[in-house]
């Protein structure tokens, strides 16, 4: 592979997209996968660079697995596997169909999607897999299943580190902690949330970088720093003020 290529799973996302954007900026060849790849046909029309879209069935962590490792044999592998598929849910009544669907989508799929790329970066011999996590994984919260996911996707990752590691690869891991952003920044709605342009730069700075971990924006590694030490009283009575709230 003589030009830079990323494979970005999860494409359809405001925030893939804007990632995809920057990239082809920078003549990255791009493997896209989308769980509806003509729905984002306009956008990769545009691109740049030479861009592929496939399919991403999620839901099926054996059919994944094979559309990653058909579409590594197609381009001859990547340098960089982006990890950005992520389903979130609130329901007070906790049905479980909307925990099954969180689990399937991130912990049962993303897994999947980790486990093939990692492998196949260990092959190649070199290359970073990266995800974007997010801080609600650090505690549990309302939104039960996805707060649960997230810590196992950040567990997942430090574990295929420890394993680059123990196999003294140069495969880096990279665990990109998500805060909130605004998606809406683009129709300048909601201005204290950061504009996806600004999170998606800190993500490419910190992924060229190679950092293990990184928090974006810059400010949410304060809070993760002290969402992690409030004492569980303390932050059981922030969500319920919260909604409390929220129902007046
Ligand atoms: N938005 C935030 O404020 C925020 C904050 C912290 C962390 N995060 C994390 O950041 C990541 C991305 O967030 P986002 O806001 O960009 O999410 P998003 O807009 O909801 O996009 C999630 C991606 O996952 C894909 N996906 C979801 N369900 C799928 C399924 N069943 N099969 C295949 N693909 C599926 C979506 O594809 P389709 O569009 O094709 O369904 C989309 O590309 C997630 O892991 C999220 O937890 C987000």
């Amino acid at each position: 592979m003589s030009q830079t290529t990323a494979m970005l799973i999860g494409a359809s996302s405001q925030l893939s997209q804007a990632l995809a954007q920057k990239f082809s900026e920078q003549n990255v060849e791009l493997i896209l996968f989308a769980q509806d790849p003509q729905s984002i046909k306009p956008f990769t029309d545009a691109l740049t660079t030479t861009v592929t879209v496939y399919p991403l069935a999620i839901e099926q962590p054996e059919k994944i697995i094979e559309q990653i490792n058909h579409a590594w044999k197609e381009h001859n592998g990547a340098h960089l596997v982006l990890v950005n598929t992520g389903l979130n849910g609130y329901d007070p009544q906790l049905p479980w169909q909307l925990d099954q669907d969180i689990i399937d989508v991130n912990v049962k799929g993303y897994a999947a999607i980790c486990n093939a790329s990692f492998r196949l970066l260990c092959e190649q011999g070199y290359g970073q897999l990266a995800s974007i996590n997010s801080i609600a994984g650090l505690r549990g919260g309302p939104n039960v299943a996805y707060h649960a996911s997230k810590a196992f996707a950040q567990s997942y990752l430090e574990g295929l580190s420890m394993h680059a590691q123990r196999l003294k690869l140069p495969v880096t891991i990279s665990d990109i902690q998500l805060g909130l952003l605004d998606k809406a920044a683009m129709q300048g709605q909601k201005f204290w949330l950061p504009p996806i342009d600004k999170v998606a730069n800190q993500i490419i700075k910190g992924l060229k970088k190679g950092k293990r971990k990184f928090y974006v924006t810059k400010r949410w590694r304060l809070v993760a720093w002290l969402t992690k030490g409030l004492p569980e009283f303390i932050y059981n009575t922030r969500h319920w003020n919260k909604k409390a709230k929220k129902k007046k």
